[in-house]
């Protein structure tokens, strides 16, 4: 588990979660849902497929409504407001989707550009041109400003999908699997870009993910979805020193066989 500090700012709420309830038909998912996200802090919320981590951080930030429960986002509630003070907070709320692909026909710099242009149109061609130079810098691919998406590694894909969030330079960051698929020393890439995100952006962001290796390199605090139900919260070592049956063989299969 990092160690890293968080300051004084770290104790103000960016999401506060309440009561949370979220059900498909007569499939409860999400069963009294509490969480905080603190500003500044790297939360990894980790959780069985099927247990409804995509569907919390969708409700989150506006996608899926919820059945019950407050959820308090940059202090707005994201069931109350207006459609457009959502697609406001949206803005502020970047969301790396677990399979978010890049346009094939575009350049990394048209994708990139592309949300910049829809979401902030008063901006000029040499701001848009800057924008994308700075955010394909800060995750250490500049040099692929030309190329088209075909021509990149996995690990470079999903980069590009992160920037192509952090052009908005949103507040909080919702990575949902960001390692999922890619090959250990990407991992570690993928890691080292969180982390950098975070202190570069003071960015506050949830990580969803099933390895332990991501969870302990880039998380403040760590958490798991069980039965609909944040139960354990904590440091690492907090949440995995425990003799329930269910968080086990989360950390057998990353660190034992
Ligand atoms: N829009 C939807 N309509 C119906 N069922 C859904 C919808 N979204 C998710 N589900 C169901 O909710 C459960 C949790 O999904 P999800 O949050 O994607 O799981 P995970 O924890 O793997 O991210 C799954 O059983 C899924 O089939
Ligand atoms: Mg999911």
């Amino acid at each position: 588990m990092k160690q890293k500090k968080l300051t004084d700012s770290g104790l103000e709420k960016v999401i506060e979660i309440k009561g949370l309830y979220k059900s498909f038909g007569s499939f409860d998912v999400l069963k009294g849902v509490e969480l905080d996200l603190f500003k500044g802090e790297n939360l990894v919320v980790l959780g069985k497929s099927g247990t409804g981590k995509s569907v919390l951080i969708k409700i989150i930030s506006g996608l899926l409504t919820p059945d019950a429960g407050e959820v308090l986002v940059l202090n707005k509630y994201v069931e109350r407001i207006s459609y457009r003070e959502l697609l406001e907070l949206r803005l502020k709320v970047g969301f790396s989707f677990q399979n978010s692909a890049l346009y094939d026909s575009m350049t990394v710099a048209e994708n990139l550009k592309f949300p910049l242009v829809r979401n902030q149109r008063n901006l000029s061609k040499g701001e848009v041109n800057r924008a994308v130079e700075e955010v394909l810098d800060s995750v250490g691919l500049l040099q692929t400003i030309n190329q088209m998406p075909s021509e990149l590694s996995g690990g470079q894909r999903k980069r590009i999908g992160i920037a192509r969030t952090l052009i908005l330079q949103p507040e909080i960051m919702l990575y949902d699997e960001p390692t999922a698929g890619l090959d250990p020393i990407t991992c570690l890439e993928i890691n080292n870009l969180i982390n950098e995100v975070q202190e570069r952006f003071h960015t506050s962001s949830i990580i969803i993910t099933h390895d332990l290796t991501c969870a302990k390199a880039v998380g403040n605090r760590v958490t798991i979805l069980l039965d609909g139900k944040f139960e354990r919260q904590g440091t690492f070592d907090e949440v995995f020193i425990t003799e329930d049956e269910r968080v086990k063989p989360f950390y057998d299969y990353n660190f034992i066989q």
